[in-house]
């Protein structure tokens, strides 16, 4: 699918602009082919050095996220890199999370399909780092949750000495505060109290930063 999409000819091919460039954030092109729509995120329109150096690098971080998730419900079909500055995946019809729930009130049922999602992530030894954001997950037009915006992701294995595992931890229960937030705005007598619990704990990877801090000072402070 879109093999022979070319990064140049985006502006003529009558391509709507879903977001313009700005200084840091890419183009977001929406292109079609044979039927099938496709979002591109374009960095070759911003600045020289800041598209060779981060704009190549989150392109890059993003292909290897979605490579990754490969095949994974809920996750927009990875298609192709063009000139490692631009990304096209399938498009997911649907609204974000972005002030929804001033419209809808979503059910328990959607936030337990969205857990199921980042639990499978988690499976495949990712962490999204960027559910804060509500504008990165939807609800597609069939009703079930999707996962967009793979470029802060971080793999278990880049993660997997210590203190590193620690805060990748932290990451994968951040990922699921993300939902239990947004649960909260929409059907918040659903959460459960042990997720409540983690939502409000502090983490282990912060205690024992603080903890560290504590006795380092206490040392410090007999020396003196
Ligand atoms: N696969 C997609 N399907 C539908 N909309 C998308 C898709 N990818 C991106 N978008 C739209 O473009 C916006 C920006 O894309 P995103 O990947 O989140 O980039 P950024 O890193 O700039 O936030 C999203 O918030 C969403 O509105
Ligand atoms: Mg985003």
């Amino acid at each position: 699918m879109f093999e022979s999409l070319r990064r140049s000819a985006l502006p003529a091919r009558n391509s709507g602009i879903l977001r313009r460039p700005s200084s840091t954030r890419p183009t977001i092109w929406l292109v079609e082919e044979n039927g099938i729509r496709a979002v591109v995120k374009d960095f070759s329109s911003n600045g020289f050095l800041y598209r060779n150096t981060i704009g190549r690098f989150l392109i890059w971080r993003e292909t290897k996220a979605y490579r990754r998730l490969k095949g994974l419900e809920g996750v927009p079909r990875f298609y192709r890199v063009m000139d490692g500055l631009a990304l096209v995946v399938e498009e997911i019809k649907g609204r974000s999370m972005e002030g929804l729930e001033d419209e809808i009130t979503l059910s328990e049922d959607f936030f337990r399909s969205l857990k199921d999602l980042v639990k499978a992530v988690h499976d495949r030894g990712l962490a999204h780092c960027d559910l804060k954001r509500a504008p990165n997950v939807l609800m597609g037009e069939d009703g079930h949750p999707y996962i967009i915006d793979w470029c802060s992701a971080i793999t278990r294995s880049e993660f997997r000495f210590f203190p590193l595992s620690l805060i990748y931890d932290r990451f994968l229960q951040d990922d699921f505060n993300a939902i239990i937030k947004l649960q909260l705005r929409h059907c918040p007598d659903s959460v459960t109290s042990p997720e409540l619990d983690r939502y409000h704990s502090r983490g282990r990877a912060e205690r024992f930063i603080r903890n560290m801090r504590d006795r380092a000072r206490a040392v410090l402070q007999r020396i003196a």
